[in-house]
């Protein structure tokens, strides 16, 4: 059986504490219970802005306010669930992704940072950013790669494709949120099995973690981001050997595919599509330095 972690915010001289003695007893309580110290202080900052409704302006101006019984009330019960280890982004239903602000749903993967390097390997190899592209999100999950390069690409459109209903939903509520619904489709179904188009870019986060490693994730994703967006099969390449097999058959002539990739599989990845007749373009690093986004394009119809 699971004890639930059980917190209640104490003033010194009785209640009710400031902010920031409020942020610094959910930073020790979230320091306890696992959470890294530095995250701590981050996730316990940003719980208290959202239980009191705080611009970062507000927090740093008036750091000795009070806080209210009903934002105590918040913030104790945002304090316990993040110290079972669900992410600040569940706990608030939303985070920040390129520079959109997206709805996070149960049952879909949490975009995460690492993410926004496709973003920028993608944006980076398109010469004319004003050109009507068509862009295929396979594994659209929440949508935030298709929003992300639909709001860099203003005359571009997109199809999104995931097997989960709970990601199509997601992905159409973020398309929605971000003011781009009238330019992308959403098809549930495997892969591309259901489409017979071509596409200018094609985009994939596939699920990429070796199977025998699920065990071994942090709490925060092995408890609340759905297997079906994780499991990679044995050796982490399933779904790289699924996708690259539809290339040929979905990406037009001289067509940009970009793949995130798990820290030691850019190789393996980029061996997959250089078998299909892609010119690997690049590899991009993310932001702690790991090969994370494989490029590639096909090749151009000779004239
Ligand atoms: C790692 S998540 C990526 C989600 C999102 N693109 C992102 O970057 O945050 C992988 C996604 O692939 C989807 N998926 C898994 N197997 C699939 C399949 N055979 N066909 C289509 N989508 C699949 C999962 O449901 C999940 O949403």
């Amino acid at each position: 059986m699971r004890l639930d972690p059980v917190f209640r915010l104490t003033g010194s001289g009785g209640p009710p504490p400031s902010r920031a003695q409020a942020i610094a007893q959910v930073a020790a309580f979230l320091a306890e219970h696992g959470v890294e110290a530095a995250t701590a202080q981050d996730d316990a900052r940003a719980l208290l802005r959202a239980a009191a409704g705080l611009s970062r302006l507000d927090l740093a101006l008036s750091p000795q306010t009070p806080l209210a019984a009903d934002e105590s009330d918040r913030l104790s019960q945002y304090a316990i669930r993040r110290a079972a280890r669900e992410p600040v982004s569940r706990i608030l239903g939303a985070r920040g992704f390129w520079t959109l602000d997206l709805m996070v749903a149960p049952d879909v993967l949490d975009p995460r940072g690492d993410t926004e390097t496709l973003v920028e390997a993608t944006l980076a190899l398109i010469a004319d950013r004003a050109a009507p592209l068509s862009i295929l999100d396979l594994g659209a999950g929440s949508g935030a790669i298709l929003c992300a390069l639909l709001s860099e690409l203003p005359n571009a459109w997109g199809v999104a494709v995931d097997l989960s209903e709970a990601a199509c939903a997601a992905t159409r509520a973020n398309l929605a949120r971000c003011g781009l619904g009238d330019r992308a489709g959403i098809l549930r179904g495997r892969w591309g099995d259901a489409l017979a188009a071509v596409f200018d870019i094609i985009v994939s986060n596939p699920p990429y973690v070796r199977a025998g490693d699920l065990a071994t994730l942090d709490p925060e994703v092995r408890l609340h981001d759905p297997a079906l967006a994780l499991d990679g099969g044995a050796d982490g390449l399933d779904c790289y050997r699924d996708i690259a097999a539809d290339l040929r058959r979905l990406l037009a002539p001289g067509g940009l595919v970009a793949l995130e990739v798990g820290f030691d599989q850019a190789a393996s990845v980029a061996a997959l599509l250089r078998a299909q007749g892609l010119e690997i373009a690049g590899v991009a690093r993310d932001a702690g330095g790991h090969e994370r986004v494989v490029t590639a394009r096909a090749q151009r119809l000779s004239s």
